[in-house]
C-alpha cells in the first residue's frame, strides 16, 4: 500500500507545521489505501478492453471504496482531504464544497431536462444518470467538503446520484460533522432517504476522526477575547477572531428548536454562534433557550455588551442566566464590550448573583478555559 499522504504528513510534522495526531495518521493511512486503489484502476483507454475481457455481468468495473470522514469541528478532516487531494497529480479530480457541488448538480440536471423538452436529448433518459455519465468523463475522484443534508431536494437526489457515480467508478471522499445514520435526521420524508445511508455504509469506508484536539480553538490561544471598549479597532479584532475560529467571513442564520419554538441564531458557523448583545439579552429568552445554545455551540461571540445599569436590569438578569448556563457547559465566549468585566454593573446596581457572573466570566476568559476540552 502506498504511503504518499503519510509521507507528506510526516514532512509537515518534521517542519513543525502540525502537531502529531494518531487519529489523523490513521485516516491518512486509509486515504493512502484509496490512493492505491485509484492508481491501480485501468486508465480510460485501457478500460474498455479490460472491461470486455474481465467484466462481470453488467460490464462495470468496481469502484474503489470512497471514504466518509466524520467528526467534530477542527479535527483536521478538511486538512487531510486537501493534502490527499494535492498528493494525486495524475488523477482527474475535483475538490468542491458540498453546497456548491449540489447547486451545480441541480443546475446541470435542469439543463438536461430542458434539452429533453426541446427534443435534443432522448426524453426517456434519466438525467441523473446522464449527469454521472458526464462526470465520469471529467473526474475519477470527487472530494466533497462539509457534506450535510438539510434540504429535501438534495435528500431526494443524493441516493440516485451517488449510486450513479459509484456505478461509473468515481470515488468519493467526504468530510462531515455527521455520522451516516444521523444524516437528514428529522428531515421530511426521511424514509425515502434511508437507502442512501445504506449505500454510504456499503460503498464507502466510514471513518471517525475525533482526536482530542480542536486545532481551530488552539489558534485563539493566548488572545484577548474580551475586547473593550467598543471601537473600530476592537470591532476589527472581533471580525478577525471570528474568521480565525470559523474560517468564514459570515456565518449562516439558524433556528434552534426550543420547546416548540424556534430561537433565531443570527450567525452560526463551525460550532460557533454570533449574536448582538440585544439579540441575546434584550429578547424574552430564558434558561431553556440558553441551554439549547450551549448544547449547539462550543463558542459564543457577543457583539457590544453594554454597561448594565439600572435601566438595563432585565438585560442584566438575562445576562446572568446566560453566563451561568455557558459556564456550566464549558462554553467559550468572545465579546466586544463597553467595559471590562468588573465594570459591567456600576456600583450599587449589581447584586449578589452578578458578582458570581463577574467571577465566572473572569475564569471563562482565561487561556486555560479556552484550551480545556469540553465534556
Ligand atoms: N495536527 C495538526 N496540528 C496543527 N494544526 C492542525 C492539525 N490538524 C489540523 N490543524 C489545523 O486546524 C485547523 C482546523 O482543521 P480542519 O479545517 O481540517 O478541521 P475540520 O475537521 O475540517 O473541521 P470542520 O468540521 O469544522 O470543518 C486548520 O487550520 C488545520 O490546518
Ligand atoms: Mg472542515
Amino acid at each position: 500500500m502506498g504511503r504518499a499522504l503519510l509521507d507528506i504528513y510526516d514532512a509537515e510534522l518534521r517542519a513543525g507545521r502540525i502537531a502529531a495526531d494518531g487519529a489523523q495518521q490513521a485516516v491518512a493511512q486509509q486515504l493512502d489505501g484509496l490512493a492505491a486503489a485509484l492508481a491501480s484502476r485501468p486508465k480510460r483507454s485501457e478500460a474498455k478492453g479490460l472491461r470486455r475481457l474481465f467484466s462481470g455481468r453488467n460490464g462495470k468495473q468496481q469502484a474503489p471504496r470512497g471514504l466518509y470522514i466524520w467528526g467534530d469541528v477542527g479535527r483536521g478532516k478538511t486538512m487531510l482531504m486537501d493534502l490527499f487531494f494535492s498528493a494525486l497529480p495524475d488523477t482527474p479530480k475535483r475538490r468542491i464544497h458540498f453546497h456548491a457541488f449540489m447547486q451545480d448538480a441541480h443546475k446541470r440536471i435542469q439543463a438536461i431536462r430542458d434539452k429533453q423538452r426541446q427534443g435534443e436529448v432522448w426524453e426517456d433518459a434519466d438525467p441523473v444518470k446522464m449527469l454521472a455519465e458526464a462526470l465520469k468523463g471529467e473526474i475519477a475522484l470527487l472530494c466533497l467538503d462539509e457534506f450535510q443534508v438539510v434540504d429535501i431536494t438534495d435528500a431526494m437526489l443524493l441516493g440516485r446520484l451517488f449510486e450513479a457515480l459509484y456505478s461509473h467508478g468515481i470515488a468519493v471522499v467526504v468530510t462531515t460533522n455527521t455520522r451516516p445514520r444521523d444524516l437528514y435526521r428529522d428531515g421530511l420524508n426521511r424514509n425515502a432517504f434511508l437507502p442512501f445511508i445504506d449505500l454510504i455504509e456499503e460503498k464507502m469506508e466510514v471513518t471517525c476522526l475525533n482526536g482530542e484536539t480542536d486545532y481551530r480553538i488552539g489558534r485563539l490561544r493566548g488572545r484577548e477575547v474580551w475586547l473593550t471598549p467598543i471601537d473600530a479597532g476592537n470591532c476589527r479584532r472581533m471580525e478577525g477572531l471570528w474568521r480565525e475560529l470559523t474560517d468564514t467571513q459570515r456565518g449562516s442564520p439558524l433556528f434552534l428548536p426550543v420547546k416548540g419554538r424556534q430561537v433565531e441564531v443570527p450567525q452560526a458557523a463551525r460550532g460557533a454562534a454570533r449574536f448582538g448583545f440585544d439579540e441575546l439579552c434584550a429578547r424574552p429568552l430564558g434558561p431553556a433557550d440558553y441551554l439549547a445554545m450551549a448544547a449547539a455551540f462550543h463558542t459564543i461571540f457577543i457583539d457590544a455588551v453594554p454597561v448594565m445599569d439600572k435601566t438595563l436590569a432585565n438585560e442584566r438578569r438575562r445576562f446572568t442566566i446566560l453566563i451561568d448556563t455557558l459556564y456550566d457547559n464549558h462554553i467559550r465566549i468572545v465579546a466586544t464590550s463597553a467595559a471590562p468585566i468588573t465594570g459591567l454593573a456600576p456600583r450599587g446596581t449589581g447584586d449578589q448573583a452578578f458578582s458570581r457572573t463577574v467571577s465566572r466570566l473572569q475564569e471563562m476568559l482565561s487561556d486555560q478555559w479556552w484550551v480545556q476540552e469540553q465534556d
